[in-house]
């Protein structure tokens, strides 16, 4: 985003950003990993269960945005809003992976998205305030964090669920390189009670958006 572009605009962005995460059909920028893999034969049960685990990616790739989108409202350089927007566009394809493949296993997405979103931004923004190797920081710790919860997911899915394994590997991968990019553009370690409050945050995310 040009430097030019002030707050107010990057607000009106955000708002618009965030309505379009939460109810437009998610469009990719690249081909879901799952799209090349045939569909296994999976139990009714197993099918559930997949799709269970699924919109609690979906849901948390809407955090994911949206505290990206929050972040980048106040970012200090054009540089971190760059990297904040590129991570964001990837987990709108991450987004969109897991709202083709909830569909394939005929489950349903998170009936609190307006409030993973809204809650997400608002962590964003308190973040965004700080400096920006604060802020970079908090990405590097999210993805860090994200990262572990996929690798957790990818032993919890049904065995034969190759194509949502796939989706979650390839996120797991994008994760990385975003914390990784993050930490490289001067993101600091957070203090271990901020690391701490994130991981409940997770923690109420993955729980709640498991049943609704
Ligand atoms: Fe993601
Ligand atoms: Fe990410």
């Amino acid at each position: 985003m040009p430097s030019a572009v002030t707050w107010p605009d990057r607000l009106i962005a955000a708002v618009d950003q965030g309505l379009r995460a939460i109810a437009a059909p998610p469009g990719a920028n690249r081909a879901s990993p799952a799209a090349a893999i045939p569909d296994a034969e999976l139990s009714a049960e197993e099918r559930h269960s997949s799709a269970a685990l699924m919109r609690v990616n979906h849901a948390g790739e809407i955090a994911a945005q949206a505290l990206y989108h929050g972040q980048s409202l106040f970012a200090r350089s054009s540089a971190t809003r760059d990297l904040l927007a590129n991570a964001a566009r990837e987990e709108r394809d991450h987004l969109a992976w897991c709202a083709g493949r909830i569909e394939e296993l005929g489950g349903r997405t998170s009936l609190l998205a307006p409030f993973w979103y809204a809650g997400s931004f608002g962590i964003g923004v308190l973040a965004g305030l700080r400096a920006d190797a604060e802020s970079l920081g908090f990405v590097r710790e999210t993805e860090r964090q994200v990262e572990t919860h996929l690798r957790d997911h990818l032993s919890r899915l049904p065995e034969h669920d190759a194509k949502s394994a796939a989706i979650l590997s390839r996120m797991a991968e994008d994760e990385v390189h975003h914390g990784t990019t993050a930490a490289l553009a001067g993101g600091a370690e957070l203090p271990a009670v901020i690391r701490g409050c994130m991981r409940v945050g997770g923690e109420i995310l993955r729980r709640v958006a498991l049943i609704l």
